[in-house]
């Protein structure tokens, strides 16, 4: 359902996607591990635009474009069929929880205020936040807040929904609470990317790994394949170096 073929990207002179290919089939869910610096983050930030590559295509179900002749209906179509996590929330200081959840049902969605908030408070029941809805973010703790920004991706039900290393800014006795709600939606059966480096996690609750390393897919294959008999010598020492921390 969606296939990036060949995507090239630099920042300058440096390039950074040196001709990434990634298919993902429907309520697939693939996590996708590497050394940082590789571009995992830029590849997730081309699905909706937010990185530009130079060449490449994209197709998301009947959606097609071409990276090198980039047409705004095209990128608005996959805005509104996707959904990212950030490693940072990313959440509204000034609005309670409540109303960042509602905020994208509104703004982009165009739904009314009552049809929003019904919405919102559902996902945030489902995120374990039902308790705090009126609180602003000054008041919650980073895992409440990395919650509200599932909850957000969440409520706009999108089709694939992108997790950008979701716990990377957690401290360590938080990470419990946001893997347990990531997991519950991925087996939800919506198609999920997610960047991490919780390779335990990445294990349990992906069909698919993907090894990115040096601007490329360096390997990938099944949780077992990658991990427990890594093909590359390359992978072998990236998940060693992983496994040390
Ligand atoms: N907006 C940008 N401008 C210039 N360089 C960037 C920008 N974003 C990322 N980079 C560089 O691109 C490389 C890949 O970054 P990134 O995709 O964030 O890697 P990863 O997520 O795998 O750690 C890094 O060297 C980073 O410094
Ligand atoms: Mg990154």
């Amino acid at each position: 359902m969606l296939e990036l073929k060949n995507i090239t990207l630099s920042y300058g002179e440096t390039p950074i996607l040196r001709g990434v290919n990634l298919a993902v089939n429907k309520g697939d869910v693939v996590s996708i591990i590497g050394p940082s610096g590789t571009g995992k983050t830029t590849l997730l930030r081309c699905i909706n635009y937010l990185a530009k590559p130079s060449s490449g295509t994209i197709v998301l179900d009947q959606h097609q474009m071409d990276y090198q002749s980039p047409n705004k209906a095209t990128i608005q179509a996959i805005r509104l069929r996707t959904a990212m996590v950030f490693q940072q929330f990313n959440v509204f200081k000034n609005m309670t929880v409540l109303e960042n959840v509602m905020d994208p049902l509104v703004v982009i969605q165009k739904k009314t205020k009552q049809q929003a908030r019904d919405i919102a408070a559902q996902e945030l029941e489902r995120v374990g936040l039902g308790a705090k809805l009126d609180h602003y973010p000054s008041q919650l703790s980073g895992g409440q807040l990395q919650r509200t920004g599932i909850a957000r991706a969440l409520a706009v039900k999108p089709d694939v929904i992108l997790f950008d290393e979701p716990t990377s800014s957690l401290d360590p006795e938080l990470v419990g609470e946001v893997l347990k709600v990531i997991k519950d939606v991925t087996s939800s059966g919506i198609t999920s990317l997610l960047v991490t480096h919780e390779m335990q996690f990445a294990k349990s609750v992906s069909n698919r790994i993907v090894f990115m390393d040096q601007g490329v897919v360096a390997a990938e294959g099944s949780p077992t394949e990658i991990f427990d008999n890594p093909a590359s010598p390359r992978l072998a020492q990236f998940l060693n170096t992983e496994h040390a921390f």
